[in-house]
Parts: C-alpha cells; structure tokens; sequence
C-alpha cells in the first residue's frame, strides 16, 4: 500500500503546500515557534531502566491510548500550524501494534515532512523495514551500555546484542538520521566513554550523551548518577572534537564532529544555562494532554475536542496554552514538575 492510499480524513487527500500550512504557527510569548512535535503513544514500558521505572512500569490508570484516527486530527492540526516533524515515543512505541500504520498515517500528513521514531530497541531487527516501508525518516535508539552486562543492569534486559544486530539493519536500510541515545550515569557508564567514543569511529550515526534529568521518582539516583554535561563538552573540546554551527531549526543539543570520525556526537545537557532559549518542541501524551514544558505543572486535557475532530478548537487551546509558557524550566532549582519519570512522557 503506498503512504497515499492510507487516508483516514478529508485533509489527507488535500496536497497543502508548505505555505499555506505555515500561516498560522503555533507560538509562545518569548519568539519561539513550535515546528516539532513529541507525540506519545503509549505510557507502557517493558524495560526498567533503573533512572527512569526501576520497578518496571506500574498500571495505575487504565490506559486509554489516543487511536489512530486521533493521531491522524492531532498530525493534521499540528501540520496545519507550523509542525514539520513528529517524533512518535512513549513509553516504548512498539508495544502498540499499530505502530507501523500510525508511521504511515502521520508522514502522509500534508505538511509533515519528517517523521521520527524513540525506541529502546524492542523488536527492532523484526520490525525496522516495514517502518522505513512506512515513510520512517530518522530512528533514535536507547542504547545505554555497549556491555551486555552493564547493559541489562541498567535496563533489566539481556538485549543488547539484539539491538545491535537491529541497528546494523537499520544503518543498511539507508534512514535519513540514526541517533543512539545514552544517558551519562556516574556508577553505570561513565567509564565507557571512550569505548563510545571508539564505536563512534566506524559507526555512521549521531550518538547523543544525555544529561541524567532529576524527576520526581528519582531523586536519590540522581544525585549519586549525575554527570555534568559541561565536563563531558570540555573531554571532547581536549580530544580535538569541534562544535558544529546550529542550523536555525536546530533544538537544543550541542553537536560536535572530528575529521577521524564517522559518527558525529551530540551532548543534551538540559542544566545548562540557555538550554530552553531554542525550545522547538510541544508533547501530546498518549491520553492526549497537550505538555508545553517537560517539567511543567501536568497536561492539559485535549481528548474530548480530538476525539470529536474539533480541529479549529485543538489549535485554538494550543495556542492559548502557549501564551502561558514559561521562559524554561527550573530543573537547577531541583523542581521538575509533575514529571515522575520520562516514560511519562518519553523525554
Ligand atoms: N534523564 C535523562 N534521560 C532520560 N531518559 C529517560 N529518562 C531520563 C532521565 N531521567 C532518556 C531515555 C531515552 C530518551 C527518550 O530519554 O534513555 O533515550
Ligand atoms: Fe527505559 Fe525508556 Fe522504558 Fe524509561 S521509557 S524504562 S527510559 S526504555
């Protein structure tokens, strides 16, 4: 079936083009427009990353996941306001079994132009062709260990080798981006730093250190795991590594590239002074809350106007929503919202 042939609503067969969606873009009373959209699509995670649900995940609210038609009103709404990218996270995506028809839905979104995917790597050998067939644009993949050991301590899992396997699958398949994201941890992996570094020198992707964030279940974790960012940037900086111009559509991470590397590195290091200046991003959770901040103080409840397919009404709420959007976060004071753990929201 081609993207084309999967229309679900009356605004999938229109071919809008890039200056008519753009009109209207969504943004804040600070300058910044909102052209990328974190979209979840469940809250369920099969691993227990020891940072993030070091319980396993815990179903405390019956889960009443947005479905695919009300993907494809969020897709168009966001569209038909400046989005030209939505990444598609979790929990962990691929535990819905929709995932590749919902790929195939939001990229045939006139307006979206890129569509990405987060996954902790679950089923990615099986499943990656049929989301690149599907119009799959860029991949970010959790790998937080390059030690099978270390690996499965921090995630509860002996899949590393799997994962691998999966992401030699992917680079073959020829995505537009592969990112591998790890998250610097004090006690876990800090000491593989240069093994990362070496794998980064055949590997043609993007590898992203993140800053371990405080939420609010793991407070004791974090203050023994956190690793500034600034002393991994100046590591790199002594190491020959040089930092890449921002693009003007670029978010918030640091990118940094070295003539012996085949990958480039990238440091998210939301503590830093300026993080939130370039924020570009909105997050719908998987019940359809609308979240301007990472760390802000809970969604807001957009279900009943997507389920009705109120378009003209999600996008006026948006908006006002976003008038209300704070300057950034205040995560250097140790406050990090109604955020308990990133699966939440997936980061
Ligand atoms: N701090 C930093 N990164 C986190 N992630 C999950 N929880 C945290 C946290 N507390 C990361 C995951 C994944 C991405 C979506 O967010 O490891 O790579
Ligand atoms: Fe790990 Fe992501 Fe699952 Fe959290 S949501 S447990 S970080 S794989």
């Amino acid at each position: 079936m081609k993207s084309s042939d999967y229309a679900l609503g009356e605004a999938s067969s229109n071919h809008i083009t890039n200056t008519q969606v753009s009109g209207n873009k969504f943004h804040d009373g600070f300058q910044r427009q909102f052209s990328y959209l974190r979209l979840s699509i469940t809250d369920v995670c099969n691993y227990r990353c020891n940072y993030c649900l070091p319980e396993g995940y815990q179903c405390d609210e019956q889960y009443d996941n947005l479905t695919l038609e009300e993907i494809q009103t969020l897709a168009q709404v966001f569209a038909q306001h400046g989005t030209r990218k939505i990444r598609i996270t979790g929990g962990e995506p691929v535990i819905r079994k929709d995932l590749t028809d919902i790929i195939r839905v939001v990229k045939s979104t006139p307006g979206i132009e890129d569509v990405a995917l987060t996954t902790n790597g679950y089923k990615l050998e099986d499943k990656v062709e049929s989301w690149f067939d599907a119009g799959l644009d860029g991949l970010n993949l959790s790998i937080d260990s390059l030690d099978p050991r270390v690996f499965q301590t921090i995630t509860g899992h002996n899949r590393l080798k799997d994962i691998l396997r999966g992401l030699d699958k992917a680079i073959c398949l020829g995505f537009k981006r592969i990112k591998v994201n790890a998250v610097l941890l004090k006690s876990y992996n800090l000491q593989e730093f240069d093994t990362f570094l070496h794998w980064l020198q055949h590997m043609p992707i993007s590898l992203r250190f993140i800053e371990l964030m405080q939420t609010g279940d793991n407070g004791d974790y974090f203050r023994q795991n956190h690793v500034s960012g600034e002393t991994i940037k100046q590591r790199l900086l002594a190491q020959g590594w040089q930092l890449k111009k921002k693009g003007p559509l670029a978010g918030p991470a640091q990118e940094f590239e070295h003539p012996d590397y085949l990958g480039s590195m990238g440091l998210i290091m939301p503590y830093s002074k300026d993080f939130c200046d370039s924020c570009n991003r909105l997050r719908i959770s998987s019940s359809g809350k609308l979240h301007t901040c990472l760390f802000g103080d809970g969604g807001y409840d957009l279900r009943s106007l997507i389920r009705n397919n109120h378009q003209a009404d999600i996008a006026h709420e948006i908006q006002q929503q976003l008038l209300d959007k704070k300057a950034s976060h205040y995560l250097q004071q140790g406050y990090s919202g109604s955020t308990r753990h990133l699966a939440m929201l997936g980061g």
